[in-house]
């Protein structure tokens, strides 16, 4: 895994902006795994602000969404998506695509979701954040690790983490429909963005813990391109943290 620690939390999403925009000019990246909740946000502003003409070309594939809120509540990742990423970035809205969490029958949804992301040719970048669970998408702890798109029941503590997107904390949606592990897994490149001592944990569990579904987030060790940006809060609890910041700072000419 590639562990990169910058000064700032504005600093991780120019870094993770940068790498999606020459990956959208190059051509490697059509196709970009968006997340929704506040991790991702600086990386969405630096894309706006750099104004990369082909970012608007992207095709766009939410990791997840509640069930069970009317597509248009302000706080469904189908009015979020639209709101934060969609609109200002300026993608074709034909073109994003949001797991269906209102669908009378969920699992053929999340069977046409995955039928989707295979037809479009697969993730090309993922961009994730991770949950203080250790969740990455809605894969609670103890989700498996060969998971395809499907509903699952949220934790207390996720479902205490998201209320303050609502007005009460009974308003959080129990269930979700959520990209599974071996989704996520089978995009081509992951960028995890995260922020904030109350990640540090997690985010050590991640990328120095075993591998185990107890931390979801702790597959990413067997992706072959997977890079972890992080502020200094977020990598607090890392025991490797000078390894990184000299591989980072005498990283080979190419990388850069
Ligand atoms: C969002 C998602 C979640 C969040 C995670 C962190 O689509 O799938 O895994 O990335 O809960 O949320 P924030 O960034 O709000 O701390």
């Amino acid at each position: 895994m590639e562990v990169v620690i910058l000064k700032t939390g504005a600093e991780v999403g120019d870094f993770a902006a940068r790498r999606i925009s020459l990956g959208a000019e190059d051509g490697s990246i059509s196709v970009l795994g968006v997340a929704t909740g506040s991790s991702p946000l600086p990386i969405y502003s630096a894309l706006r602000r750099l104004r990369t003409p082909a970012i608007e070309n992207l095709t766009a594939f939410a990791l997840d969404e509640y069930v069970g809120l009317p597509k248009d509540h302000p706080e469904s990742y189908h009015s979020v998506i639209h709101r934060e990423v969609a609109e200002p970035l300026g993608l074709d809205p034909e073109k994003v695509h949001v797991p269906d969490g209102g669908a009378k029958d969920l699992p053929a949804a999340c069977t046409r979701f995955e039928e989707n992301i295979r037809d479009a040719g697969g993730v090309d970048l993922q961009i994730l954040g991770i949950g203080a669970s250790g969740h990455i998408g809605f894969n609670e702890p103890t989700s498996s690790f060969a998971s395809r798109t499907r509903v699952k029941t949220l934790t207390a503590k996720t479902r205490a983490d998201n209320a303050r997107f609502f007005e009460s904390p009974e308003e959080v949606p129990l269930h979700c429909v959520t990209q599974g592990l071996g989704t996520i897994m089978a995009a081509r490149q992951i960028i995890l963005v995260a922020q904030g001592k109350q990640k540090a944990e997690a985010v050590a569990r991640a990328i120095e813990g075993p591998i185990a579904s107890m931390c979801p987030g702790s597959i990413l060790q067997m992706h072959p391109a997977a890079t972890v940006v992080l502020d200094p809060d977020a990598a607090s609890q890392l025991k490797l943290t000078d390894y990184y910041i000299r591989t980072y700072k005498n990283r080979p000419s190419w990388q850069r």
